[in-house]
């Protein structure tokens, strides 16, 4: 069983072709840089840039993988949630691949694809415990099975990596923030300054970034002659020691909404083994020990997708094809791409050849 997989909804166009033998036969990525200057990505450039290259990253991906168009089984795309317009042009180029060559389309979650996508290169059972952490999204949920999700908690304002990017927009680091907040944190002092815990004795698992940010932001400013952000005269260690500080307590947050989530999920899913971190935010080696050392406490096994296939790319969209191809998941051509699309929403109401319409 092999399956082509195209990932658009955001800022990377990417394909891959993945088989039920956890190869990855061939794969190609395009991240824009065209938003760099921004600060933030611009969906209409973002659109204009999936449409311009993803013929090219589909060819160069069939031309790593040596096989030929026809051997592909199915084609999946990321159909939601995302920017609507990169959503279109992955969506509209697998359905005229799968009309052309007459095998089916898979319509894929992106948050399905992050949530499977541990997967491909680790052994984890169903049930299992997802703290997805991205650009767009933070929730924790139980992984029931392929299309079946219960959502435990999720964010009520920013979502984690957001939050990385918008403190270090602050700090004038560029953007994509998380890799470069990382970087510097790892020079820095965590102890320096006293950042609040949002929602952290909530009693449940949902989580809060913009307070956080909010401290940050009134850190940075402190350091400014007229109280203005941009003026900030803030030393290199200053920096430093402020990145520390967001990554260690925004760890924290986590940290502590997911030991209440792993109660919950022990008690209600005692087969359940696994707690699996991915998204891009579960890039962050910091982030990545720290839930290690949480799994292990409570008797979990800790798993995460390898680090490059945290941030979006077309091999987890592949492999979440294949994993709802072999269950007979596809969509018809008439699916409509979603801008959101929740995952506990995603379930599927009945498999079978030709599939589930949305
Ligand atoms: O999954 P992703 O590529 O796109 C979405 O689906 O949103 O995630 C991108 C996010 C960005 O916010 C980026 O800053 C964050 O992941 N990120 C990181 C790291 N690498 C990427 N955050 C923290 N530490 C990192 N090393
Ligand atoms: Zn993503």
């Amino acid at each position: 069983m092999i399956v082509l997989g195209i990932e658009s909804s955001c800022d990377d166009t990417g394909a891959a072709i993945v088989n039920d033998s956890k190869e990855i036969l061939g794969e190609a990525l395009q991240s824009q840089e065209e938003h760099k200057q921004y600060g933030g990505v611009v969906p209409e450039i973002a659109a204009r840039a999936h449409l311009e290259h993803v013929d090219e990253i589909i060819s160069v991906c069939l031309q790593r993988a040596h096989i030929n168009l026809k051997d592909i089984d199915a084609v999946a795309a990321s159909a939601g949630p995302g920017l609507i317009g990169g959503v279109v042009v992955g969506v509209m180029t697998a359905k005229a691949l799968s009309l052309a060559l007459n095998k089916p389309f898979v319509a894929v979650n992106h948050l399905e694809a992050h949530a499977l996508c541990a997967r491909i290169a680790n052994d984890i059972c169903f049930p299992y415990l997802l703290l997805l952490v991205s650009g767009g999204h933070c929730q924790i949920l139980v992984v029931k099975d392929v299309g079946s999700y219960e959502r435990l908690g999720t964010t009520i304002d920013d979502a984690a990596g957001e939050a990385f990017d918008k403190v270090a927009k602050m700090l004038n680091l560029g953007y994509p923030g998380g890799p470069m907040i990382e970087k510097l944190a790892s020079t820095g002092d965590d102890s320096r300054f006293t950042l609040p815990h949002p929602l952290i004795n909530s009693g449940d698992c949902n989580l809060s970034f913009s307070g956080l940010k909010t401290a940050v932001r009134k850190i940075v400013e402190s350091y400014s002659p007229d109280g203005i952000l941009e003026h900030a005269l803030l030393s290199k260690q200053d920096t430093a020691d402020i990145c520390a500080c967001f990554q260690t307590t925004a760890t924290d947050c986590l940290v502590k909404k997911l030991e209440a989530a792993i109660k919950y999920f022990k008690q209600k899913y005692p087969q359940g083994q696994d707690l699996v971190v991915s998204g891009g935010v579960a890039a962050n080696t910091y982030l990545r020990s720290a839930l290690k050392t949480l799994a292990s406490r409570y008797d979990l096994t800790f798993a995460a997708p390898p680090i490059r296939f945290c941030t979006d790319n077309g091999v987890m969209v592949a492999w979440a094809g294949l994993e709802r191809f072999r269950k007979c998941y596809t969509n018809s051509l008439d699916f409509k791409p979603r801008p959101r699309w929740p995952l506990d929403e995603s379930a599927p109401k009945a498999p079978g050849a030709g599939g589930v319409k949305a």
